[in-house]
């Protein structure tokens, strides 16, 4: 690639890290966006030295623009497609919180490898997907697209998704090349707020934010989108440290980066950069590769380097690296890789896709609570009322190529079963009229929730409450003594205290296509339920940041039977979460033995092997998904009270008991410090494996490096 380099004028170059939107190539789709797209000053020749493509919608658009293109191009480097596929193209999956829930990395390489057949037929090369921000607020409207508070969880989802995209590799046709972001630590915008300010120790950014990311460039991810917030001050997207030491020199990172929509020009508004000018100087100096949206590097970088305050070894470092993606997506073979009319018809939302998406929505849903009414008889009669009773909005944000009209609602799936439906938010739209027809039902069924549109980016709320009191409806239905099932419909944790009266409470989040058929099948049992929380659900706004892998502090409150004043707690809610990470129910009943330990001294170069017998105590054959922490009691800093550290989803026959064994390597007892290194320390350990990360069993033992 670098003869290929050396062929480029200076302005070709600087034209491979621009990406914009495909109407700028084709004249006719040209979008007169008013301000934006004047202030961006490219003209013909800037426009057809484009490196990328943000967003495309469909094979002809993707030909027609690369062909355009190609024949405009005095050296002829193909365009590269790059795309928002999130959870799903047009086949649609649970929203990655849902993906989560089910405890299941494969579901997610599932969900990855189906989304890349149907996108790649658009022509459509890299995805920026997976997002791995670790969030541990649910005011933040983007937890609905990440993996939630764990970063080991988080670390195995996105390991799925990027496998699943990259398939047999991105050189083939049917594949795409994985953006992972937002670099770095996005989810942790303070009080929830989007694109608002990060403050990070750095040993929480190294603990417990970068994992993850840098899982997903172990498995493969090609590029790493900068976030939009700052980190020490600094704008992600400019940051030296995260994208020059982090990323190149710690983790020898060789890939791309890109800015995030708009991020680098959006340096000024952070207050760290004047004008257009310094913009581009910060970003080539920084370690930014591709700008996404803006123009700083089309309009200044080249005469800050005539003028010599650029070094042009930065702009080839970073055309090369635009290059050799380009070069392993295989498109200097073939410009049009992946995009075909033909193709698109056959596979895109086939029935096989509809069919995976249907099995990992299965296993998406968590059983908050249950009273013994699901799974319901088939011959029970239903009553199904609330906002989501005939919605056909439960996929979620960034499904931008769903088709919500093929998509069923519940009220067509359950027809044979109702004997009254309504489909309203407002309690005060239901009459007295509406609750006597319910008196014909055996049970209702309540589909509550939040819209689409309360989450997802740039849709923060700063109460997490179930809107428009939507809790009064079950209120109201308990007054005339029937059973209630309360399906919740959401993009993040919400405050739930309203129905814990339910008698069956069931996290359904956004389940993408195949929704309403596969809340039917769990409600009649042909699905047990398998999920558990990928993140707290706090019974208070005041105790955010909720999350369970906490530090025990000085002043530990030790429970209700605690009557220490001074200890750390609140004076008006318990500490502990309405429902925590990792729970949720099954309808089978798991039971679990003592912990039986190989050794309970670990010496350096030993591993110890932990087992446990689970029981599935019950005539319903299930999956249960069996957590192993680790408490780490001394060290030369605090650490947490639990962290998980590995997970076993196993299936169970009815009455089945199974020995679980996990193996403990020293990779469990490590943990990062302030200065990102790997610390391991002899001492006491304590293994808690449970059902859940405050329903587990525990056993001791000590980590000895002989002298
Ligand atoms: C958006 C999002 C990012 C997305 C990008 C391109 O602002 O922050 O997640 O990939 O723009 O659409």
């Amino acid at each position: 690639m670098k003869d290929l380099l050396n062929q480029l004028t200076i302005k070709e170059k600087i034209g491979q890290l621009l990406q914009i939107a495909p109407f700028f190539f084709i004249k006719d789709l040209k979008i007169e966006v008013a301000g934006p797209v004047e202030e961006l000053n490219l003209n013909e020749e800037k426009i057809f030295n484009a490196g990328s493509v943000l967003g495309i919608g469909s094979a002809e658009e993707m030909m027609d623009v690369q062909e355009k293109y190609l024949k405009r191009s005095r050296i002829k480097i193909p365009l590269i497609f790059m795309a928002d596929i999130i959870h799903g193209y047009k086949t649609i999956f649970p929203v990655p919180i849902a993906m989560a829930s089910s405890f299941n990395p494969k579901l997610a390489e599932i969900c990855a490898r189906v989304s890349a057949i149907e996108a790649s037929t658009a022509g459509i090369h890299v995805t920026f997907s997976p997002m791995a921000d670790l969030s541990r607020d649910p005011r933040w409207g983007r937890v609905v697209e990440g993996f939630g508070e764990d970063p080991y969880l988080i670390g195995e989802m996105v390991k799925g998704m990027v496998k699943g995209y990259i398939g047999t590799g991105i050189n083939h046709p049917g594949n795409l090349a994985s953006c992972v972001k937002h670099f770095a630590g996005y989810g942790a915008s303070e009080a929830g707020r989007d694109y608002n300010t990060v403050d990070l120790s750095r040993l929480s950014l190294y603990s417990q934010y970068l994992p993850a990311y840098k899982k997903a460039l172990e498995a493969g991810s090609r590029l790493v989108m900068t976030s939009f917030n700052t980190i020490d001050g600094v704008p992600s997207t400019v940051n030296k440290f995260l994208l020059r030491d982090v990323l190149r020199e710690k983790w020898e990172f060789t890939g791309v980066t890109i800015s995030d929509y708009d991020s680098l020009k959006q340096i000024m508004a952070h207050g760290v950069a004047k004008d257009m000018e310094e913009v581009a100087y910060k970003g080539i100096t920084g370690g930014l590769d591709i700008e996404m949206a803006s123009s700083a590097y089309s309009n200044h970088l080249e005469k800050l380097i005539s003028d010599g305050y650029v070094d042009i070894q930065l702009l080839d470092e970073a055309v090369l690296r635009v290059l050799e993606l380009k070069r392993d997506c295989g498109l200097f073979e073939d410009p049009y890789k992946g995009a075909s009319t033909k193709l698109a018809e056959e596979l895109v939302l086939s029935a096989e896709h509809k069919l995976a998406s249907l099995e990992v929505a299965h296993e998406s849903m968590v059983l908050l609570k249950n009273d013994g009414v699901l799974p319901l008889s088939k011959t029970s009669k239903i009553a199904l009322i609330g906002p989501y009773a005939s919605s056909r909005a439960t996929i979620g944000p960034w499904s931008w190529h769903g088709r919500r009209d093929l998509h069923e609602t519940l009220e067509e799936v359950l027809k044979e079963q109702l004997v009254f439906c309504k489909n309203d938010v407002l309690i005060t739209n239901y009459t007295d009229s509406d609750f006597e027809k319910i008196a014909f039902a055996d049970v209702v069924i309540l589909a509550l929730g939040e819209s689409e549109e309360c989450s997802g980016e740039a849709h923060s709320k700063s109460n997490i409450v179930l809107p428009n009191k939507q809790d009064l409806l079950l209120k109201m239905v308990e007054k005339y003594g029937k059973k209630t099932v309360t399906l919740l419909f959401n993009g993040r944790p919400l405050l739930l205290q309203g129905l814990l009266s339910t008698n069956a409470l069931l996290e359904c989040w956004f389940l993408g296509s195949q929704s309403a058929l596969s809340i039917k099948e769990v409600l009649y049992g042909k699905i047990n339920p398998s999920g558990k929380l990928p993140m707290s659900f706090p019974r208070s706004i005041g105790q955010i940041p909720l999350y369970y892998n906490h530090l025990n502090t000085g002043r530990p409150y030790k429970g209700p039977n605690d009557h220490n004043v001074f200890v750390s707690k609140y004076l008006d809610v318990e500490n502990k979460p309405l429902f925590p990470f990792g729970y949720g129910l099954s309808y089978s009943n798991f039971e679990y033995s003592l912990i039986k330990l190989d050794k309970s001294i670990m010496l350096d170069n030993e591993t110890i092997e932990a087992k446990i017998t689970v029981l599935n105590n019950s005539d319903i054959a299930g999956y249960e998904t069996v957590e192993l922490y680790i408490k780490d009691h001394f060290a030369m800093i605090s650490r947490p009270v639990l962290e998980l550290k590995q997970f076993k989803k196993i299936w169970f026959e009815p009455n089945e008991c199974k020995e679980v064994s996990f193996i403990i390597t020293k990779e469990d007892l490590v943990y990062i410090n302030s200065d990102g290194n790997n610390v391991l320390e002899p001492g006491t350990f304590t293994l808690f494996i449970g059902k859940s990360s405050d329903q587990t069993i525990s056993e001791h033992f000590e980590y000895v490096i002989k002298k």
